[in-house]
Formats: C-alpha cells, sequence, structure tokens
C-alpha cells in the first residue's frame, strides 16, 4: 500500500518534464534540463495551448511563466529587503531556479535546497553535477509521509543557518494533493518560525471560481490534468479570500494572493490578455 501511495506521489513527477522543457524552450535553464518526455508532452499540450490562446487569450505556457517570474520577483524582492538568505525549494523537480539564481552576483543566498522523491532528485543530481558554479544541494523526501511525520523539521533543522531568514517554495505542488494533506504541509512551513528568525512561503495555487469567466475552462483543465497524472487534481478553494483564511488558520500571520497578469512589470514576465487563473502565495509566519 505504501508502494502504491508512493506511485501514486511519482505521478506527478511527470508533470515536472513538461514545466522543465517550458524553462528550456525559453533559455530560462540549461541544455540537459529539457528531457523526450517533456518534449513530447509540449507537443501534445501545443493544440490546447492554441485553442485556449484563441478562445481564451492565454495558454498553459505563459500561465506556467507568469508564475514562475513572479515567484523569482518575490524571492529577490525578500533577498533585498532581508539581506542574506537560504532556500528551501520543495518538489523543486527540473526547476532551474536554484542553480540560476546561486549564480547571481546581486543575491546572497548563503543555501539553497532543494527537495522531490527520489527519482527525481537523482535525475536533477546528474545534471547539475555536469555544470559549473555553485549548485543547490539536491535533498530527498516524501512530503507526505503516509505515516505522518514532519519531513520539513528534518530538512531544515540540518540543513540551514538558525541565524537567518528562511524562503519556502513550493511550486506545482499543492493541487495535486487534498485539502487535510496540503495544510498539515502548511502548518509544518509555518512551524519553522520556531527555528528561524523569519519565514516566508511562496507557492503556485489555483482556485475555482464558480460561474465566473473561466470557470469551464479550469473544469477542462483540471480533468486532462488528473487524466494526465492519472490522480485528482485538488481545486481546494473557490476564492483568494478562502486560501487566505486558510493559510491564517494554518499558521501564518500574513498571506496574500498574487494575481501575476496584474501583479505589475517584471522581468522576464510574458503579457496575457486575460486575468490569469493562478495565484501566487505569499505567505508570511
Ligand atoms: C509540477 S512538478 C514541479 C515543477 C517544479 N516546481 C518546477 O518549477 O519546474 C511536481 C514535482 O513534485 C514532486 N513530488 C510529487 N509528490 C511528491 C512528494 N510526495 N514529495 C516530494 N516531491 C513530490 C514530483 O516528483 C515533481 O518533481
Amino acid at each position: 500500500m505504501l508502494r502504491d501511495r508512493f506511485a501514486g506521489s511519482a505521478r506527478i513527477s511527470f508533470t515536472a518534464h513538461y514545466t522543465g522543457y517550458v524553462w528550456h524552450r525559453h533559455h530560462w535553464s540549461p541544455k540537459g534540463f529539457d528531457t523526450g518526455l517533456g518534449h513530447l508532452a509540449y507537443l501534445g499540450l501545443a493544440p490546447i495551448n492554441r485553442m485556449t490562446r484563441q478562445l481564451y487569450g492565454f495558454d498553459l505556457e505563459t500561465l506556467l511563466l507568469q508564475r514562475h517570474a513572479l515567484i523569482d520577483h518575490l524571492l529577490t524582492g525578500i533577498a533585498g529587503e532581508v539581506g542574506p538568505i537560504q532556500v528551501l525549494e520543495l518538489a523543486a523537480g527540473l526547476s532551474p531556479r536554484g542553480y540560476r539564481l546561486l549564480q547571481s552576483p546581486q543575491l546572497d543566498i548563503r543555501q539553497y535546497v532543494e527537495v522531490d522523491l527520489p527519482e527525481m532528485a537523482a535525475r536533477k543530481r546528474r545534471l547539475i553535477d555536469r555544470l559549473p558554479g555553485r549548485h543547490p544541494r539536491i535533498l530527498t523526501a516524501d512530503l507526505f509521509p503516509q505515516g505522518g511525520g514532519n519531513p520539513l523539521e528534518q530538512l531544515s533543522l540540518g540543513q540551514f543557518d538558525s541565524n537567518l531568514p528562511l524562503v519556502c517554495i513550493s511550486e506545482g505542488l499543492i493541487n495535486y494533493f487534498d485539502l487535510d494533506a496540503v495544510q498539515r504541509l502548511w502548518r509544518q512551513i509555518a512551524a519553522l518560525t520556531l527555528s528561524f528568525p523569519r519565514v516566508d512561503y511562496l507557492s503556485d495555487l489555483f482556485e475555482q471560481p464558480p460561474n465566473r469567466p473561466g470557470h469551464r475552462l479550469m473544469t477542462l483543465g483540471r480533468s486532462l490534468l488528473s487524466l494526465a497524472v492519472r490522480g485528482r487534481v485538488h481545486l481546494h478553494f473557490e476564492n483568494d479570500e478562502q486560501a487566505q483564511s486558510a493559510l491564517l488558520a494554518n499558521g501564518f500571520g500574513r498571506a496574500a494572493l498574487l494575481d501575476p497578469a496584474t501583479a505589475g512589470p517584471i522581468e522576464q514576465m510574458p503579457a496575457s490578455d486575460a486575468p490569469s487563473l493562478v495565484r501566487v502565495i505569499h505567505a508570511q509566519a
């Protein structure tokens, strides 16, 4: 049963290949982060992207790049505000963020730790090992262990300096798990404030606003993605207020839900003609 559940989580790894391919296509990541599987997924989704672009003014690729550009923007903003930081990127997949930001002379990132399931972490290590410069540390953990427990406590206490602020990122993770599991993870992230002077949390979040433009598209997108990952995709909240209340109820002192499409001019952020269906959470414990 444990193996089944783990296999369930591993199916989600498939989506990291698509994202990895998009990163590479837009020159956000080095060669090798684009896998054959990612290319295949990209080609398979191209007709859907074309259709949503024509009908709704945006596509999956733009949604993806917009939220990542906003997460980068918020992360660099926090670094500018507080000075030296440490970063824990959960379910990092083939994200080049850690590697890319560690090469920036403007940012004082003392430690960058990425976490993923064993197979994805091993693949990422192989890719990163060939690259010059500073590398993120890549660790293995199941963030939703069957028997409970707090993987974040173990990860953070062993890897980081407790005198420096910590930024925790999760992208492309939250909507694959049910509300109980997500709230447990949020409580664990918020509890890191007991160990660090400041904890910021950045994440994407898909909501499902009822009877509003985009509702039918979200339903279609959810069904397609559920099919692709052979598991349920969860849209836990109907609006920003519900999501914000849940973050506050689970240990965060402040929580904002940001719409990437209206977040203002941001470097590398592609424009779209419609409000985004995705939000970026910036919460502080
Ligand atoms: C959509 S991908 C993430 C993409 C990545 N954030 C990026 O920016 O390219 C989802 C990731 O979650 C990881 N994942 C799924 N279940 C997990 C779990 N229980 N614990 C840790 N990682 C998990 C998958 O292996 C996969 O790499």
